[in-house]
């Protein structure tokens, strides 16, 4: 299952990368994470910074699933509905979020943005590379992020943003479960389903590596959110064993830092 449509591309610190969606004029945009100057502290700018990166993490998870549809129309129907259905989940979590920003004084286009989830698996040519690190490894890494900060913003007294938060980490669960079911069906209708996996799983830590900025934080993994996402107990601990291998090399990887 090979994408049909050609790529408008871009290159970030020598890697080739899929140019950014579209954004209104409000946006400054910027390629990496790390070129958001960050507010830090925990006060009402900083707060409103990190909704407003939620808010456009789940546009970016919107075109992203969007794009699948565009991108491999032959994918199997029950695969589309799943698809599209998650669209909906997407745009209303991007709602959620952009209520709540105005809410706490906040405006589109208040602090830069980067596309950097589009850009990286907008470059993938499967189907089956984007459920793996979009899904499998994007989604499933903001379930384990989301196990942290809900705390956080209940400790800083803002329940409103904390619910919100748990809302979305509910609908998050079946987008990683389906995409989780959907891949080991597909791998097993076609075996070569697990080297195109694999070569984006090699592809996306060398584009880590190029493209991060900051060390990574430690994340506990999330292991009752990830089995309720269809992850087996043997991959729950490699995904855990994995993190402590990135920890101990200092490894960036903003990408994950998302709130999918
Ligand atoms: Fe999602
Ligand atoms: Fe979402």
């Amino acid at each position: 299952m090979a994408s049909v449509v050609p790529k408008e591309t871009k290159v970030v610190r020598g890697v080739v990368l899929r140019r950014d969606p579209a954004r209104e004029p409000c946006f400054d945009l910027v390629h990496l994470h790390d070129e958001v100057p960050d507010i830090g502290g925990l006060g009402p700018e900083h707060r409103r910074q990190r909704v407003h990166r939620d808010y456009n993490q789940e546009v970016q998870n919107l075109e992203v699933t969007a794009l699948c549809l565009v991108d491999f129309p032959e994918m199997p129907w029950e695969l589309r509905v799943e698809l599209a259905r998650q669209c909906w989940d997407e745009a209303r979590h991007a709602a959620l979020f952009y209520r709540r920003l105005k809410e706490m004084g906040g405006w589109k286009g208040m602090f830069a943005i980067a596309n950097l989830d589009w850009s990286v698996v907008g470059m993938l040519d499967s189907l089956a590379a984007r459920l793996a690190v979009q899904h499998r490894t994007f989604e499933a890494g903001s379930l384990d992020i989301g196990q942290q900060t809900i705390p956080q913003w209940r400790a800083m007294g803002d329940d409103t943003t904390a619910d919100i938060m748990e809302a979305v980490d509910a609908d998050e669960i079946p987008h990683v479960r389906f995409a989780n079911d959907w891949l080991k069906r597909l791998a097993d209708a076609e075996p070569r389903t697990v080297l195109q996996v694999a070569a984006a799983m090699t592809w996306l830590r060398r584009v880590v590596a190029v493209t991060g900025g900051t060390t990574m934080h430690p994340i506990a993994t999330s292991t009752e959110s990830r089995e309720l996402a269809g992850f087996s107990a043997t991959e729950v601990s490699q995904v855990a064993r994995l993190e402590q291998q990135l920890l101990a090399t200092s490894a960036p990887h903003e990408e994950g830092q998302n709130h999918a």
